[in-house]
């Protein structure tokens, strides 16, 4: 088995999974100023893998050759869909598969599935298990929290763990704190403590509130990790990854925008919703002084073609 978390480079920098943000299109613009260590697709659902709208969800886990290596997120609560899901990662090709277990959406939980799990650690295991049988020659790892309702993992991990999961992202959260309090990676670094004595192969990496790409090196490194996972900041910045310390111009900053919107639209015109794309252009301009009224003009661009012209006029303005 070829196991990227064993091969990668310490420390593994990662670009979060985010629902409706890092698709192939953000992830290649990613990759323009400055590549992570590895990349994960936003999750699929399991279920939905294996029903007859499946088609319509597997634009979510498109990807190019560059973006290698790539982990395929899932979530799922069901033993059959969870191993044929991760057979059909395997087959699309994917680095690894990773099963998550801290996402606090109603209509995820609903099914038993995301943060559910660390209330149902025995089925939790056996996800793993599962996806584990479905593509045997792919590393399978999870992403959770410090627990539900109290930081209490060592009450359902070690449970987890005994299905040895190549990874262990930890997001410094509990379920009901949402990500409304800041992340405590003083408990990521006993979360830490807890899986490597009960089994020192396996990788541990902190996610939560990571604000620049030293930072993310520097947590690494003084809570003892293998790497750390990196979301929000990279929203609107996609030169997160690149060791460019200033925030690049708005000139710059419409420029990535206009290629990543053009990049979206080539890839999944017909196939995801361009309205995607305002949560981006948003983002991206987000803290320019003065562009106020370019983001609503931005926000108001409901095809590439608009949003194309919008962005074209403020730059021959700003030139
Ligand atoms: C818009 C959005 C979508 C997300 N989608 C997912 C997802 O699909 N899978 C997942 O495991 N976490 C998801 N998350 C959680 C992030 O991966 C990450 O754990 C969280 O944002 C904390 O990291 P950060 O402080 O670096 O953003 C999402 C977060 C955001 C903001």
């Amino acid at each position: 088995m070829k196991n990227i978390w064993k091969a990668l480079p310490r420390p593994i920098l990662i670009l979060a999974p985010m629902a409706n943000v890092t698709d192939s299109a953000f992830r290649q613009t990613v990759i323009r100023y400055g590549k992570p260590s590895l990349f994960f697709t936003e999750f699929v659902s399991a279920d939905g893998l294996c029903s007859a709208g499946k088609d319509k969800l597997l634009p979510d886990f498109y990807f190019s050759e560059s973006e290698r290596p790539i982990v395929a997120q899932i979530f799922g609560a069901n033993l059959e869909t969870m191993r044929q899901a991760a057979k059909l990662v395997a087959q699309l090709g994917f680095d690894g598969v990773d099963i998550n277990m801290g996402c606090p959406d109603r209509a995820v939980e609903k099914q038993g599935a995301g943060a559910a799990l660390m209330k149902n650690p025995l089925l939790a295991r056996d996800l793993i298990l599962a996806a584990r049988e479905g593509a045997p020659e792919l590393p399978i790892s999870i992403k959770t929290r410090l627990g539900y309702k109290n930081v209490d993992f060592e009450k359902w991990l070690p449970k987890i763990l005994e299905a040895r999961p190549a990874a262990v992202t930890i997001h410094g959260r509990t379920r009901e704190e949402m990500s409304k309090v800041p992340a405590r990676w003083e408990e990521i670094a006993r979360a830490r403590e807890l899986i490597k004595k009960n089994d020192p192969t396996i990788a541990v990496i902190g996610n939560g509130d990571v604000a620049t790409l030293s930072d993310a090196k520097q947590k690494s490194e003084t809570y003892g990790l293998d790497g750390a996972m990196i979301g929000r900041a990279a929203l609107g910045n996609p030169w997160f990854f690149s060791e460019q310390s200033q925030a690049p111009a708005l000139k710059e900053k419409l420029e990535a925008l206009l290629f990543h919107a053009e990049l979206f639209d080539r890839l999944f015109r017909g196939k995801k919703n361009f309205l995607n794309m305002r949560k981006h252009a948003a983002a991206y301009v987000a803290g320019s002084i003065g562009a106020k009224e370019l983001r609503m003009r931005l926000l108001g661009a409901s095809t590439l073609e608009e949003l194309r012209r919008v962005i074209v006029e403020a730059l021959n303005i700003s030139i």
